[in-house]
């Protein structure tokens, strides 16, 4: 079953309630919600303040941290009620295993993400302490790009790894998802799309979800 997560990062910040309404009735199955810092990378988004507000539906969040230092924010996005927390590795060195664990310890599903210049080699000592991992398609910071071609070799490559070891985790891709690029990824070894753009800019969202499950 193939998961779909359109990004909030996408729709118009004076109707987030809207927005969150318009991704239940599609049919996806998260909300994935992009917390930038200005650090990790240029922009700063939203926080842990609006996430406890969208998670009173009751609909799962997927919180994907671009941010440094994500061991010090686990507990705060985990009580302000993320479902999954994904960090990158980039970002958390060396604190990455204690922090994936904290991460199950506070009740949500633990996710690791790389850049597309990251070697996904980079996270075999970790695998094990993953619900999810999250494969950029695009350099992380900003919706509306295109997706790296490149990129899909390491989904690959992250499925052969995991599979290797007997372990079965949820490979999302992140970054330029829209109808021709999904079945590509899909292909590849993703099971979680997340589309920003292309879900917001559909005519027909539910169409457009079940058009991505299909891939
Ligand atoms: C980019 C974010 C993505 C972004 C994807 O840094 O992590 O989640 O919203 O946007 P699209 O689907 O437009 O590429
Ligand atoms: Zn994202």
């Amino acid at each position: 079953m193939i998961k779909v997560a359109p990004s909030l990062l996408a729709s118009n910040y004076l109707e987030f309630g809207k927005a969150l309404d318009k991704v239940v009735s599609s049919g996806a199955d998260a909300l994935h919600y992009d917390v930038m810092d200005g650090s990790f990378v240029p922009a700063i988004t939203f926080g842990q303040g609006l996430l406890s507000f969208l998670s009173k539906r009751g609909f799962p969040i997927d919180a994907h941290l671009m941010i440094v230092h994500p061991e010090k924010h686990i507990s705060e996005f985990a009580e302000a009620g993320a479902r999954y927390i994904t960090i990158h590795q980039e970002a958390a060195g060396f604190e990455t295993a204690n922090t994936l664990r904290r991460i199950r310890e506070a009740g949500c599903l633990a996710g690791v993400s790389v850049k597309p210049y990251t070697d996904v080699h980079a996270l075999e000592e970790v695998l094990e302490l993953c619900d999810l991992i999250l494969i950029m398609t695009v350099e992380p910071g900003k919706g509306g790009q295109k997706l790296l071609p490149f990129t899909l070799d390491k989904v690959r490559e992250i499925r052969r790894m995991c599979t290797e070891r007997g372990l079965n985790p949820i490979v999302e891709v992140d970054g330029g998802i829209n109808t021709e690029t999904a079945p590509l990824a899909v292909a590849a070894g993703a099971d979680m799309l997340v589309a920003g753009s292309a879900f917001f800019k559909a005519e027909d969202p539910a169409e457009f979800v079940k058009l991505l499950k299909r891939s």
